[in-house]
């Protein structure tokens, strides 16, 4: 049983701000939409959700979130089909690994019906907002974090859980050129790398911008002690196809247990590709693209959805993957699309009605 959806307050806005979106020229999560959803721990409890619209939040300025980075966040999207029903993709699984974060970072879990009553509610009232034009969808950030005051370092006694909302485009612009990194880690064993905590993100940031400076896009993380095996990319589990074999790593305490890395991963055994989770080494990724036998290299994820790489460095060598006629990429990106889009039958049963 959820909350009743009348226990969620809702506070309009008096304008919309559909007008100023150019929805032909989406980008990635800079425009929002008129509402957001706020819900508050105090004394041991989440309050009831609210509905207002989006604004500036106010914060104390020893708000622990500002000085210990105890934050989570989540990446969905909404979509909508010919006949303007909204759908999302898995949700439950965004709002159980929520919960899996909020636990590593000492956050208080947040329960199933305020996280899917609150959404749900959300969409149908920014439902304008979910845009139709092809390769776009609005993207959802439930996000959430310490507000509670003081200095002491420990868990907050207060917390915010937001849902905002952005509609968008492709998250990269073009091709993605990756860069195989050796020097820098994501994370470590024991660590906090399986979470969605804000600072997995910024410690991306520097070795990310390094990388960007010699002409990539993006990071291939390595294993923290020997730099030998492919863990996955700042913002996507990652794929190498060898000959015929489609290949991940396994996740661990390391790497984002993606949604979308899991799907591929039915999608290919039901389509007959052969598909394998087992440690991928650098060195065999790189022989492989020297003897021609590397096909393929993708990115999956929510926002970049499946993302093709042209190309990867690695030692000062840049290797470019071969141009297929029609990749494994091409072929599951399109099987797992109709599904989100409503364009198909959804024999997994992912696909969630609004
Ligand atoms: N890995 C990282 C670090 C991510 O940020 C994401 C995005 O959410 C993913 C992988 C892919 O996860 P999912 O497919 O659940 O979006
Ligand atoms: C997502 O794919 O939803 C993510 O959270 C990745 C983010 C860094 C944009």
């Amino acid at each position: 049983m959820g909350i009743e959806t009348k226990s969620i307050s809702i506070e309009k806005v008096k304008t919309s701000r559909i007008d100023q979106i150019d929805f032909n020229n989406l980008a990635f999560g800079s425009v929002f939409t008129d509402h957001m959803l706020v819900c508050d721990y105090k004394n041991g409890a989440w309050e009831l959700p609210k509905i207002v619209p989006y604004q500036n939040i106010s914060l104390d300025p020893s708000s622990k979130i500002f000085h210990y980075g105890q934050s989570i966040f989540e990446g969905m999207k909404a979509y909508k089909d010919k006949n303007d029903a909204i759908f999302l993709f898995r949700p439950l699984d965004n709002h159980k690994r929520f919960n899996i974060s909020a636990n590593r970072m000492c956050i208080p879990e947040i329960p199933e019906d305020y996280f899917m009553d609150g959404l749900t509610t959300l969409l149908k009232l920014d439902s304008a907002f979910i845009p139709t034009n092809a390769g776009s969808s609005l993207y959802i950030r439930p996000f959430m974090f310490a507000s509670g005051k003081g200095f002491h370092a420990s868990p907050a006694d207060e917390y915010k859980f937001i849902i905002a909302c952005a509609p968008s485009g492709a998250y990269f612009a073009g091709e993605v050129k990756v860069l195989i990194e050796q020097t820098y880690s994501r994370s470590a064993n024991g660590g906090v790398g399986f979470a969605k905590a804000g600072g997995n993100y910024a410690g991306q940031f520097y070795p990310t911008q390094l990388a960007i400076a010699k002409g990539y896009n993006q990071v291939i993380w390595t294993d923290d002690t020997e730099h030998e095996y492919i863990e996955e990319a700042g913002a996507m589990n990652i794929f190498v196809r060898i000959n015929d074999t489609l290949i991940t790593g396994p996740t661990s305490d390391r790497i984002l247990d993606g949604i979308t890395r899991k799907s591929i991963i039915e999608i290919a055994k039901k389509e007959g590709i052969p598909v394998e989770v087992r440690k991928i080494t650098v060195t065999e990724v790189v022989n492989a693209a020297k003897a021609g036998t590397l096909k393929e290299m993708f990115g999956a994820g929510t926002a970049a959805v499946i993302s093709p790489i042209s190309a990867f460095g690695f030692k000062d060598t840049d290797y470019a993957l071969p141009k297929l006629d029609t990749p494994y990429a091409q072929r599951i990106k399109k099987i797992i699309t109709d599904i989100q889009y409503n364009k198909s039958d959804d024999p997994y049963g992912w696909r969630y009605k609004v």
